[in-house]
């Protein structure tokens, strides 16, 4: 990890106040008193959460912590999609809208209640049967953003089977590592995914990343392009809806105790293998529904739309399982921010009266770069919360968000947490003073902080490493078949769970987050290992050898640039660039292609042979490199 960084220059006695009504309407109306009294019992605290829910057996102990394995709600039986849907269809929610998806073409809309999507789940999840998928069986779900996917994943829970959703973004080998680490039963798919006008076709990868996957029995496709159907393999391939014909709209849930996983969800690590991060039912149940009412303030009357796609983590949580926890109205998108114009978030929000949207930094910045114009067409006065998600929300773009799109009346949570901690884990709480610039502070639950190696806390204003002290309910537990990686998350500061990001206390107690410590890349929210893209990069037959940084960028947050030594008999040529760049999108998907190739004679290095990519990065950006004496020559 990173040794010491500058700390940015930020103004810490500035901050916006909301107006007195958020907090008094607030589910949690005083931030502090809170926290207090989750200090003073924290299993009490959460079972107090988890009491809002639905359980099939209690549970006889709210928490067992064995350092670093934690159990929550020991012993209780439950199933998650019980709580999503069979909950609300059974009281006055039953009619109320579950789902709103939006495409790019104007009038592009499918409304869902509830009713409807409990019988959608349960159709597929008959379907699923059918086809042999039972409880502990992985599924694999490479698919765009669609109702059909959230039913996909809902009719996995709904019988047992885990699901591991992978990014419609991601290339055939990713694909291919992800199915093949889970050992998927099953991978369920798409003809086409829909971007900018264009379709992707997603099936056509999958039949790539099918092959050297023994474990891949069936491939179920949603047929999406009804003029020009595409065909299917029946001995492998089944239609999503043939899937669903003749089954009951009835399928009892599969009764799940509290430590059953949920989901398999991959995310980069320091390798080029990604990381299997593992979540179980009960706990995770319980961090994303008592975070999704806590820290967006969900009411029934909201309407809430969240921007990611489902393929990511903050999908997983705050699209399908907080918010359906907890009855809400939530808006899908397989919208882009600037397509057809970048106009298209703001005519979704005026159109359906939009009252909570979450969205990430990169969007933001994007906005602020073609103006406030833009927004200034839609009437976005519905808008309640703001919420930010995936980078730091720089004060500028904070600053923006605030007056441009919330009108300077709308609390902004700016909200911290990643693939690993299932739930929201520091943010500014809605009433309370917001700070731009700084995230905020533990939510009441959390107990994260900023300290050096040894595990002491820092100075106010000194940089350190961000942790968390306490184990939480919907941490990860493990990485799949890797129990090795997961123990690394505990092993690296004494005492703590080491989230890998580097972090500011300010003097008023404010986190503020600057970035990734290790060798991840944060691009336009994203999370990509350098020694994947490097990998994809050796891969081809002209590398020789690749190394990757992540470099600063205004829009994205981050860009990758990659330098790059060539095997005897090639030589550099923006061709070669070209084919290089391709081969990244081929492998690793788009989101991962390098924005910058720089052919290089020799690599900075250590003398044991390790790549010394702070090196490449500071000559790149003009800075000292900081303690050099490793380097070899
Ligand atoms: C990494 C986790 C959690 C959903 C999306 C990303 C960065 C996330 C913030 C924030 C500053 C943030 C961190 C973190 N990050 N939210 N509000 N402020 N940085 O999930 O792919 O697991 O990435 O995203 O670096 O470690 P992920």
């Amino acid at each position: 990890m990173a040794e010491s960084f500058d700390v940015p220059l930020v103004e810490e006695e500035k901050f916006y106040l909301p107006d007195p009504s958020y907090k008094q309407q607030a589910w949690t109306k005083d931030y502090q008193k809170a926290y207090e009294e989750f200090l003073a019992d924290p299993d009490g605290f959460w079972e107090t959460q988890a009491k809002q829910l639905e359980w099939f057996k209690p549970w006889t102990k709210v928490r067992e912590w064995n350092y670093p394995y934690a159990k929550w709600f020991v012993g209780a039986k439950l199933n998650i999609t019980y709580n999503c849907l069979d909950r609300h269809v059974a009281n006055h929610r039953r009619n109320k809208v579950a789902m709103i998806w939006r495409g790019e073409e104007e009038g592009e809309e499918r409304i869902l209640t509830y009713q409807k999507l409990f019988h959608e789940v349960c159709r597929f999840a008959n379907g699923l049967k059918k086809l042999g998928v039972a409880k502990g069986d992985r599924v694999c779900i490479y698919m765009p953003l669609v109702p059909e996917q959230v039913i996909a994943m809902l009719a996995c829970a709904r019988i047992g089977a885990v699901h591991s959703v992978v990014f419609g973004g991601f290339g055939v080998n990713a694909l291919n590592m992800r199915i093949k680490d889970a050992e998927a039963k099953v991978v369920i798919t798409a003809d086409v995914a829909i971007r900018r006008g264009k379709t992707i076709p997603l099936k056509t990868i999958v039949e790539e990343a099918v092959v050297n996957a023994p474990s891949v029995e069936k491939v179920v496709v949603l047929s999406r392009e009804k003029e020009n159907p595409v065909e299917l393999h029946r001995e492998m391939e089944v239609d999503f809806y043939d899937l669903m014909k003749g089954v009951s709209t009835r399928c009892e849930p599969e009764v799940m105790d509290a430590e059953d996983p949920l989901f398999i969800l991959y995310t980069s690590g320091s390798t080029g293998t990604p990381k299997g991060i593992v979540h179980t039912t009960a706990g995770y149940m319980v961090g994303t529904y008592y975070t999704t009412l806590n820290v967006f303030d969900l009411k029934d009357t909201d309407v809430y739309w969240c921007t990611a796609d489902t393929g990511w983590i903050t999908g997983h949580s705050y699209v399908v399982y907080g918010p359906l926890c907890a009855g809400g109205t939530v808006v899908l998108g397989e919208v882009t921010p600037d397509y057809p114009d970048p106009g298209s978030f703001w005519k979704i929000i005026e159109e359906l009266g939009i009252t909570i949207f979450y969205t990430a930094p990169t969007a933001i910045r994007m906005f602020m770069k073609v103006g406030e114009e833009w927004p200034n067409k839609y009437d976005l006065s519905s808008l309640r919360i703001l919420g930010s998600v995936g980078e730091p929300l720089n004060p500028e773009a904070f600053e923006w968000f605030y007056k441009a799109i919330g009108k300077s009346r709308c609390p902004i949570v700016d909200t911290w947490w990643q693939t690993e901690t299932g739930m929201q884990m520091i943010t500014t709480m809605v009433g309370e003073p917001m700070r731009p610039g700084f995230a905020g502070k533990s939510i009441p639950g959390v107990v994260a902080d900023v300290v050096d190696k040894s595990g002491k806390p820092v100075e106010p204003g000194t940089g350190g490493f961000l942790v968390i002290r306490n184990p939480w309910p919907s941490m990860l537990r493990t990485v799949y078949k890797n129990d090795e990686r997961y123990q690394k998350y505990w092993d690296t500061i004494p005492g703590c769970y080491t989230a890998g990001d580097l972090a500011v206390k300010g003097k008023h107690g404010y986190i503020m987050v600057i970035g990734r410590a290790d060798d991840l890349i944060i691009v336009a929210g994203h999370n990509i290992g350098t020694a994947e893209v490097e990998s994809a990069l050796v891969s081809h037959q002209a590398v020789a050898e690749a190394a990757v940084i992540g470099k600063p960028d205004p829009m994205k947050g981050n860009t990758i640039k990659a330098f790059v030594i060539l095997r005897v008999g090639f030589s550099p040529s923006d061709k070669l660039k070209a084919d290089l760049t391709y081969h990244v999108r081929m492998t690793l998907g788009p989101i991962a292609m390098p924005s910058e190739i720089e052919f290089m004679d020799k690599l900075p290095k250590t003398r044991s042979g390790k790549i010394m990519r702070r090196v490449l990065k500071a000559k790149e950006m003009g800075i000292d490199p900081g303690d050099i004496s490793t380097l070899e020559e």
